[in-house]
């Protein structure tokens, strides 16, 4: 399981994105973005998070800790949005804290140059989960005490919308003509014969073990465990399909 915290103080909502996500203080003198479960993408958007974040994470790259915040919504009763406060009373119970980062910068990619080889496993990473969400226009990753972090995956893994149809996203090619790190990613060889020997069964199963049971019990399958299993088996699947989908990346 991730750490468990209890949120005490909704501090203000991050109006970015479309989710609404917020600041919210818990019982562990810590201070987190808080992904919603009533959030309108369901979920299924903090599965993605969980699974990519700890992935990632376990992969090498700088993901800020996650925890499940626990959310009672009468921390938001002094909230004057009238969207907050439905959001909030959506989402009682577990959702998703990401520690916050205090002074973090947005990332631009004229101003930060990142090294190749680093450029070129998360251009890898994001072609993996199909993470859409790391374009010029919208990078997903943060500037911190000199390093890269990435925040926001939670439209990645697209396959989950759709069980029915996901085999045939085991092998569907990433377009990375929009990524943010995508001219500085002269090393794709390189980071796949790095990554792709680290995504074991067993990685991706101590992963999908992190997933609260209650964001995986829809209907798409008879069991918790069941859909645990079926995520196993696709990112699996999908690593072994590499030469379909993996970007080439800009000459080195
Ligand atoms: N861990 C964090 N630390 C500091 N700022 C963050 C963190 N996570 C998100 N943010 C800020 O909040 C914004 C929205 O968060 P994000 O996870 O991208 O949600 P969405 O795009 O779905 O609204 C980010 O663009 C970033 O500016
Ligand atoms: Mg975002």
């Amino acid at each position: 399981m991730l750490r468990q915290v209890t949120g005490i103080r909704y501090v203000t909502p991050l109006r970015e994105g479309g989710s609404l996500p917020g600041v919210v203080e818990a019982d562990d003198l810590g201070t987190y973005v808080a992904k919603f479960r009533g959030a309108g993408q369901g979920p299924k958007a903090l599965v993605a998070e969980v699974i990519c974040g700890e992935l990632a994470r376990r992969l090498g790259l700088a993901v800020p800790p996650l925890v499940v915040l626990d959310i009672d919504p009468v921390i938001g009763r002094a909230e004057p949005d009238q969207e907050v406060q439905e959001l909030l009373r959506n989402s009682g119970g577990a959702n998703l804290g990401m520690d916050f980062l205090p002074g973090a910068l947005g990332y631009d990619p004229v101003a930060h140059p990142v090294d190749a080889a680093l450029a070129s496993r998360v251009l890898w990473f994001d072609a993996y989960v199909e993470n859409v969400d790391r374009s010029w226009r919208n990078p997903n990753l943060l500037v911190w005490h000199r390093e890269l972090w990435l925040i926001d995956h939670g439209a990645s893994l697209y396959f989950h919308h759709n069980w029915p149809r996901a085999q045939a996203a085991v092998h569907r090619a990433y377009r990375a003509d929009d990524h943010v790190l995508a001219a500085y990613a002269g090393r794709m060889a390189e980071a796949d014969a790095e990554l792709s020997p680290r995504v074991t069964r067993d990685l991706l199963s101590e992963v999908l073990a992190l997933v609260p049971d209650g964001w995986l019990d829809g209907p798409d399958f008879d069991s918790v465990d069941a859909a645990r299993a079926a995520y196993v088996e696709h990112l699996a699947a999908r690593v072994a399909r590499r030469g379909d989908w993996l970007p080439q990346g800009s000459p080195a």
